[in-house]
């Protein structure tokens, strides 16, 4: 479905993300690890068109995206959340969602449909879609799902979840966890999935891959990672000689 090729990404002198390449099957989760600063939004940040290779390819479905602008991208199907949410603070939830399904399908949809789809994703993720839950108050675990809820009312074929679990306790952990599993499974959504932390996204994705300072360190099955030698030098430090 996506086949991203020696994706690189320069800010001045500094590379972030170093010669990047992987593939991503339909219908898989696959999981993008790796401490913080190893290049994970960065990537991601290219893929959505939000920053511009420096050099490398991305092709979806075989057809070339990078340097395409994020709305051309979310159109062409990709949806992606953002790693620290901004929604609209002064709109309520379903407002937030509507903008988010009618201009992620450019207009094509008239504003009744937008806001039917939006109450969708909001029950999809188990937040209120009435018209008066407005965003102030809300925690971690429900502004984390509010991204989520925005990505998925532009319909998109592949979704790229940044750090869906930052801030959560245990239990808001596992929940998201099942969140994304099921956005694949009930909606057939292909997913990657980035956190910094290898947690209970072991569980849940097929694949994984590992960036240490913007390279790709490794992949493979998440039980083949937990004992990588390359992979747990960068989660635990060197082991001493
Ligand atoms: N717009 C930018 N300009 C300069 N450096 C950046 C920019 N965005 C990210 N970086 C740097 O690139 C590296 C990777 O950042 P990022 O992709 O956000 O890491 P991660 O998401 O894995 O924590 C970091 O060292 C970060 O400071
Ligand atoms: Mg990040």
């Amino acid at each position: 479905m996506l086949v991203v090729e020696r994706l690189c990404k320069r800010f001045g002198g500094f590379l972030a993300v170093n010669q990047v390449s992987f593939e991503l099957r339909q219908g898989e989760i696959l999981g993008l690890i790796g401490p913080n600063g190893s290049g994970k939004s960065t990537t991601f940040n290219l893929i959505a068109g939000n920053l511009r290779p420096s050099s490398g390819s991305i092709r979806l479905e075989g057809k070339e995206i990078a340097g395409l602008p994020a709305h051309q991208i979310c159109h062409n199907g990709i949806g992606r959340t953002f790693q620290i949410p901004r929604p609209f603070r002064k709109l309520s939830l379903i407002e937030n969602v509507t903008l988010a399904a009618y201009y992620g399908q450019s207009g094509a949809i008239s504003r009744a449909e937008a806001y039917r789809r939006a109450a969708e994703a909001l029950d999809m993720v188990g937040l209120p879609s009435d018209e008066s839950t407005r965003t102030e108050g809300l925690g971690a675990a429900a502004l984390k799902k509010l991204e989520l809820a925005r990505a998925l009312a532009t319909k998109p074929r592949l979704l790229l979840a940044d750090e869906s679990l930052g801030g959560l306790d245990r239990t808001e952990m596992e929940r998201a966890a099942d969140l994304l599993g099921s956005i694949r499974s009930k909606m057939g959504i292909t997913i990657i999935w980035v956190e910094h932390i290898m947690g209970v996204l072991m569980r849940v994705v097929d694949r994984v891959i590992v960036l240490d300072h913007g390279e790709k360190i490794f992949e493979g099955a998440p039980a083949q990672a937990a004992v990588d030698p390359r992979v747990t030098e960068v989660y635990l430090g060197k082991p001493r000689a």
